[in-house]
Protein backbone atom coordinates (compact mmCIF):
# COMPACT_ATOMS: atom_id res chain seq x y z
CA UNK A 1 0.00 0.00 0.00
CA UNK A 2 1.34 3.40 -1.12
CA UNK A 3 0.78 7.00 0.62
CA UNK A 4 1.49 9.85 -0.30
CA UNK A 5 1.70 12.50 2.80
CA UNK A 6 1.64 16.32 1.57
CA UNK A 7 2.04 19.20 3.61
CA UNK A 8 1.49 22.57 2.70
CA UNK A 9 2.58 26.16 3.17
CA UNK A 10 4.96 26.68 6.53
CA UNK A 11 5.23 23.84 7.37
CA UNK A 12 8.93 23.72 5.89
CA UNK A 13 9.26 25.98 8.91
CA UNK A 14 8.24 23.66 11.98
CA UNK A 15 10.58 24.03 14.68
CA UNK A 16 10.99 27.53 13.92
CA UNK A 17 7.16 28.87 13.40
CA UNK A 18 4.86 29.66 16.42
CA UNK A 19 6.90 26.75 18.54
CA UNK A 20 3.75 27.30 21.06
CA UNK A 21 1.69 26.21 18.75
CA UNK A 22 3.49 23.42 16.65
CA UNK A 23 5.94 22.42 18.82
CA UNK A 24 9.63 22.43 18.13
CA UNK A 25 10.44 19.78 16.12
CA UNK A 26 11.01 20.19 12.58
CA UNK A 27 9.96 19.08 9.16
CA UNK A 28 12.48 16.35 9.05
CA UNK A 29 11.75 14.98 12.39
CA UNK A 30 8.16 14.96 11.48
CA UNK A 31 9.04 12.71 8.30
CA UNK A 32 11.39 10.83 10.18
CA UNK A 33 8.83 9.84 12.67
CA UNK A 34 6.11 8.83 9.70
CA UNK A 35 8.89 7.07 7.77
CA UNK A 36 9.43 4.70 11.00
CA UNK A 37 5.73 4.35 11.86
CA UNK A 38 4.85 3.63 8.39
CA UNK A 39 8.23 0.77 7.49
CA UNK A 40 6.49 -0.72 11.11
CA UNK A 41 3.49 -0.96 9.16
CA UNK A 42 4.25 -2.20 6.14
CA UNK A 43 3.20 1.15 4.62
CA UNK A 44 5.46 2.67 1.12
CA UNK A 45 5.11 6.54 2.26
CA UNK A 46 6.17 9.29 -0.06
CA UNK A 47 6.71 12.79 1.29
CA UNK A 48 6.16 15.96 0.07
CA UNK A 49 5.70 19.55 0.90
CA UNK A 50 5.10 22.44 -1.21
CA UNK A 51 4.37 26.62 0.01
CA UNK A 52 2.62 26.86 -3.47
CA UNK A 53 -1.08 26.26 -4.37
CA UNK A 54 -0.37 24.94 -7.70
CA UNK A 55 2.19 22.35 -7.18
CA UNK A 56 0.07 20.71 -4.19
CA UNK A 57 -2.53 20.39 -6.76
CA UNK A 58 -0.28 18.63 -9.62
CA UNK A 59 1.42 16.40 -6.96
CA UNK A 60 -2.48 15.13 -5.69
CA UNK A 61 -3.27 14.78 -9.77
CA UNK A 62 0.01 12.41 -9.55
CA UNK A 63 -1.07 10.67 -6.96
CA UNK A 64 -3.72 9.07 -9.30
CA UNK A 65 -2.88 5.15 -10.42
CA UNK A 66 0.17 5.49 -8.40
CA UNK A 67 -0.87 5.94 -4.61
CA UNK A 68 -3.53 4.37 -2.38
CA UNK A 69 -4.45 6.99 -0.19
CA UNK A 70 -2.92 10.69 0.69
CA UNK A 71 -2.56 12.12 4.09
CA UNK A 72 -2.33 15.97 3.98
CA UNK A 73 -2.29 19.16 6.33
CA UNK A 74 -2.90 21.54 3.28
CA UNK A 75 -1.50 24.35 5.64
CA UNK A 76 -3.21 27.72 5.54
CA UNK A 77 -4.48 26.34 2.08
CA UNK A 78 -7.31 24.17 4.06
CA UNK A 79 -8.97 27.60 5.04
CA UNK A 80 -9.01 29.21 1.30
CA UNK A 81 -8.06 26.54 -1.62
CA UNK A 82 -11.30 25.22 -3.69
CA UNK A 83 -8.34 23.92 -6.22
CA UNK A 84 -6.93 21.53 -3.59
CA UNK A 85 -10.03 20.53 -2.68
CA UNK A 86 -11.11 19.94 -6.38
CA UNK A 87 -7.91 18.33 -7.06
CA UNK A 88 -8.71 15.73 -4.03
CA UNK A 89 -12.10 15.12 -5.64
CA UNK A 90 -10.43 14.25 -9.40
CA UNK A 91 -8.27 11.80 -7.94
CA UNK A 92 -10.90 10.21 -5.59
CA UNK A 93 -8.48 8.82 -3.46
CA UNK A 94 -9.15 7.87 0.36
CA UNK A 95 -7.91 10.97 2.01
CA UNK A 96 -7.30 12.09 5.62
CA UNK A 97 -6.80 15.65 6.76
CA UNK A 98 -4.40 16.26 9.38
CA UNK A 99 -4.00 19.35 11.41
CA UNK A 100 -1.67 19.76 14.09
CA UNK A 101 -3.37 22.05 16.09
CA UNK A 102 -6.57 22.23 17.17
CA UNK A 103 -7.88 24.78 14.72
CA UNK A 104 -11.22 24.79 16.39
CA UNK A 105 -10.13 26.47 19.54
CA UNK A 106 -7.76 29.17 17.33
CA UNK A 107 -9.19 32.05 15.46
CA UNK A 108 -12.34 31.78 13.58
CA UNK A 109 -11.29 31.54 10.35
CA UNK A 110 -9.48 28.63 10.36
CA UNK A 111 -12.59 26.89 11.31
CA UNK A 112 -13.55 26.15 8.11
CA UNK A 113 -11.72 23.69 5.94
CA UNK A 114 -12.51 23.27 1.88
CA UNK A 115 -10.40 20.20 2.22
CA UNK A 116 -12.87 18.73 5.16
CA UNK A 117 -15.66 18.59 2.19
CA UNK A 118 -13.51 15.53 0.51
CA UNK A 119 -11.62 14.30 3.51
CA UNK A 120 -12.97 10.47 4.63
CA UNK A 121 -11.14 11.19 8.42
CA UNK A 122 -10.19 14.87 10.02
CA UNK A 123 -7.47 14.84 12.51
CA UNK A 124 -6.94 18.01 14.52
CA UNK A 125 -4.95 18.87 17.61
CA UNK A 126 -2.83 16.13 18.25
CA UNK A 127 0.42 17.21 17.00
CA UNK A 128 2.69 15.08 15.09
CA UNK A 129 0.72 11.58 16.50
CA UNK A 130 -2.10 12.74 14.39
CA UNK A 131 -0.14 11.50 11.27
CA UNK A 132 0.75 8.53 12.41
CA UNK A 133 -3.13 7.71 13.05
CA UNK A 134 -3.79 8.65 9.63
CA UNK A 135 -1.30 6.25 8.66
CA UNK A 136 -2.89 3.55 10.64
CA UNK A 137 -6.64 4.45 9.23
CA UNK A 138 -5.71 4.18 5.80
CA UNK A 139 -3.49 1.01 6.19
CA UNK A 140 -6.88 -0.54 8.51
CA UNK A 141 -9.46 0.50 6.22
C1 LIG B 1 -2.35 23.87 10.35
C2 LIG B 1 -3.44 24.85 10.79
C3 LIG B 1 -3.65 25.91 9.74
O1 LIG B 1 -4.68 26.81 10.14
C4 LIG B 1 -2.37 26.71 9.54
O2 LIG B 1 -2.55 27.69 8.53
C5 LIG B 1 -1.21 25.84 9.26
C6 LIG B 1 -1.06 24.58 9.99
C7 LIG B 1 -2.02 22.84 11.46
O3 LIG B 1 -1.33 21.87 11.15
O4 LIG B 1 -2.44 23.01 12.61
O5 LIG B 1 -0.32 26.19 8.48
O6 LIG B 1 -2.83 23.14 9.23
Amino acid sequence: MKIKVINGPNLNMLGIREPSVYGKSTYTDLVNLIAKRAEELSLTCDFFQSNHEGDIVTEIQNCYGAFDGIVINPGAYTHTSVAILDALKAVSLPTVEVHISDVDSREEFRKFSYVSLYAEKIIKGKGFEGYLEALEYLKNK
